[in-house]
C-alpha cells in the first residue's frame, strides 16, 4: 500500500487548504451498526497519515457520543486538522425516535457550548447548520452563526442540505465556507441549483454518503438481510426490498469502469464525486466515512484515478435511475424546497 499524500483544495474563499477528502467520522459510533473503537482511532491516525484534515462530526452522532470519541485524537493533532461538527438535529423529549429541527438563536448557543465541551477545544474551525427549519429565516440564522465566529467559538460557518436560494440568502449575512450534501452517483439534486450558487459564491463543497452509504461499494445489496437491526440503512427506501433489488443492477456499469481501472466499485464513486471538481470548476471535498484503516487507504487512493469522457458517460443514467427516495422523509433532504 502507498504512503502516497492525498492533494489540497481551500476551505472557503479565504479559508485553510485541506486534504481533499475528509474523513466522515459518524459511523464511528452511530447510525450503521457495531464498531471496533481501536481500529477506529487507527483508522483516524491512518487517514492523517495520508494527508486528509477535514474531519466530519456532528452532535447528534450518537447524542455527543461521536464527539467526545473523537476528543482525544484532535488533542493530539489540534494544528493538524481541521474539525467540522453540526448543530440543529435533535430528537423529541416525548419520542426519541422523531427527530426535531431546531434553528433558533437559544438552542444554537446552547449547542455549541456543549459541542465545544464534548469536543475539549476552545474553537471549531467549522461549524454548520445540519438542517434548515423552514419557520425561521435563514437570515437569523446564520446571524447567531456569524455572533459565534466574531466572540471567537467558530471560525468558519457551513450549511447542509440548503438550495442554491438559500444559500446564497445566508451569504448576504456571513460568507458560508462550505455546504455539505449527499453527492454521488445515486444522489445528485445538489446539482439543481447549489452547485452553480457555491460557484459563484467561492463556497466549497463537501460531498456526503459519497459511497450511497456503502451501496455503491457493492459490499451489501439489501439492507433487510445483510445489515444488524440497529443499522439506520433499514430505515431508507433505497435500499430495501424491491428497491435494492433494483439499485444493485445499477452497480453493473461501474463495475465495468472499475475493472477498466483496475479500481474497487467504491473508488470509482469516490473518483467520480473528485472529477466534479475539473466538471463544474469549484472545490469538492467529499467526506466517505469509514472505521478501517484499509478503507481509507482504499478511498483516498482514488483521488489519483482519472475517469476518461467514455467512462464518464457510462456513469451517468445511472443516478435517474434509483429507485426510492434518499429518506423516508423527504423533509430532511434540501430538495423538498426546490
Ligand atoms: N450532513 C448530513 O446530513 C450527513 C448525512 C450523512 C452523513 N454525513 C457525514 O458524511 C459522512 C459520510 O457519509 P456516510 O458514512 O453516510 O456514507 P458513505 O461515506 O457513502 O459510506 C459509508 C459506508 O461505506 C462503507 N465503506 C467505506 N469505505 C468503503 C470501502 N472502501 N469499501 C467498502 N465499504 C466502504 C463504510 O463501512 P465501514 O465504516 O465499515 O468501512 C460505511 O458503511 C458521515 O460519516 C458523516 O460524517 C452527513
Amino acid at each position: 500500500m502507498t504512503n502516497s499524500r492525498i492533494g489540497k483544495a481551500q476551505l472557503g474563499m479565504d479559508g485553510p487548504e485541506v486534504g481533499v477528502q475528509g474523513l466522515g467520522c459518524m459511523g464511528m459510533n452511530f447510525a450503521y451498526g457495531p464498531t471496533d473503537g481501536e481500529e477506529a482511532r487507527a483508522t483516524l491516525e491512518r487517514a492523517l497519515e495520508l494527508g486528509v484534515t477535514l474531519y466530519d462530526t456532528a452532535d447528534l452522532y450518537g447524542h455527543g457520543e461521536n464527539e467526545r470519541f473523537l476528543a482525544p485524537f484532535f488533542k493530539a493533532h489540534r494544528d493538524e486538522v481541521i474539525i467540522a461538527t453540526k448543530f440543529a438535529l435533535t430528537v423529541s423529549p416525548e419520542d426519541p425516535t422523531r427527530r426535531i429541527i431546531r434553528n433558533d438563536a437559544q438552542y444554537i448557543r446552547q449547542a455549541v457550548e456543549a459541542s465545544l465541551r464534548r469536543l475539549d477545544v476552545d474553537v471549531i474551525d467549522l461549524y454548520y447548520m445540519h438542517r434548515r427549519d423552514v419557520n425561521i429565516p435563514i437570515e437569523e440564522t446564520v446571524g447567531v452563526m456569524a455572533e459565534l465566529v466574531g466572540e471567537g467559538k467558530v471560525k468558519q460557518l457551513g450549511l447542509s442540505e440548503v438550495t442554491g436560494a438559500e444559500l446564497r440568502a445566508a451569504q448576504t449575512v456571513h460568507p458560508i465556507a462550505a455546504v455539505q450534501t449527499e453527492w454521488s452517483l445515486f444522489s445528485r439534486d445538489i446539482e439543481i441549483s447549489v452547485v452553480q450558487a457555491a460557484r459563484e459564491l467561492g463556497v466549497t463543497l463537501v460531498p456526503y454518503s459519497p459511497l450511497g452509504r456503502g451501496f455503491l461499494t457493492g459490499s451489501f445489496t439489501n439492507a433487510d438481510n445483510e445489515l444488524t437491526d440497529d443499522d439506520f440503512r433499514r430505515q431508507q427506501p433505497r435500499f430495501t426490498g424491491d428497491n435494492a433489488k433494483a439499485n444493485a443492477a445499477l452497480l453493473e456499469p461501474i463495475r465495468a469502469v472499475a475493472e477498466a481501472h483496475r479500481a474497487s466499485l467504491g473508488q470509482v464513486a469516490l473518483a467520480w464525486v473528485h472529477q466534479q471538481t475539473q466538471i463544474h470548476g469549484l472545490p469538492v471535498v467529499p467526506i466517505p466515512g469509514t472505521r478501517r484503516r484499509s478503507r481509507v487507504e482504499e478511498n483516498t487512493a482514488a483521488t489519483r484515478i482519472h475517469l476518461t469522457e467514455a467512462d464518464l458517460a457510462g456513469l451517468e443514467p445511472i443516478a435517474s435511475k434509483v429507485a426510492g427516495d434518499r429518506y423516508a422523509d423527504m423533509n430532511f433532504a434540501a430538495a423538498s424546497r426546490e
